[in-house]
């Protein structure tokens, strides 16, 4: 499932429209290189599940910040600093994924504490054009048929 997008407000769009379908227990997974859109991502999908002005720091330092939302507490991670997988558990993984709603950078970091039924969404760039952006989505759970009642693939 690849969609191919031209620049940054395509990015927003796809993240405000997934907001729009967001339960909780839903897990994000934001693959990619630095610098591809992981955080310009999640910052509109956090927007649209709070308020358009909603201030959105960079959690690459304190690995997580957390924002209320009418459903549920909604989790953004940066995991890239993290040592090593268990260290996901004191950052309140367990409870994110179970209760919240969960948008995850450098998810890999998470290795098999990465929930099975997870969305991952690969970003990757166009060496033809810096705006653009290869979005291929992926899930073993219920997400493809969730994607394409929103049309998104
Ligand atoms: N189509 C696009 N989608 C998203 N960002 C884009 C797009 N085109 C250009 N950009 C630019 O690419 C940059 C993406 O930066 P961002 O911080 O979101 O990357 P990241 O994947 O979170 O990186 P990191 O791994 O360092 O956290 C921004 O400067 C943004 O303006
Ligand atoms: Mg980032």
């Amino acid at each position: 499932m690849k969609i191919e997008i031209k620049n940054q407000n395509e990015t927003e769009e796809i993240a405000q429209r997934l907001a729009a379908i967001a339960q909780p227990g839903d897990v994000i997974a934001l693959h990619g290189d630095l610098g591809v859109g992981k955080s310009v991502f999640s910052r509109a999908f956090i927007r649209a599940m709070t308020t358009p002005d909603e201030e959105v720091p960079s959690p690459t330092f304190t690995l997580v910040q957390i924002y209320e939302t009418e459903a549920c507490e909604l989790y953004h991670f940066d995991m890239y600093r993290l040592d090593a997988p268990e260290d996901g558990l004191e950052l309140g993984i367990e409870e994110a994924f179970g209760d919240g709603i969960s948008l995850i950078e450098w998810p890999s970091k998470l290795g098999a504490y990465l929930p099975w039924d997870c969305l991952n969404i690969k970003i990757s760039h166009n060496p033809a054009d810096q705006n653009a952006r290869h979005f291929e989505f992926s899930s073993q759970g219920r997400w493809i048929e969730r994607l394409k009642e929103i049309a998104l693939v």
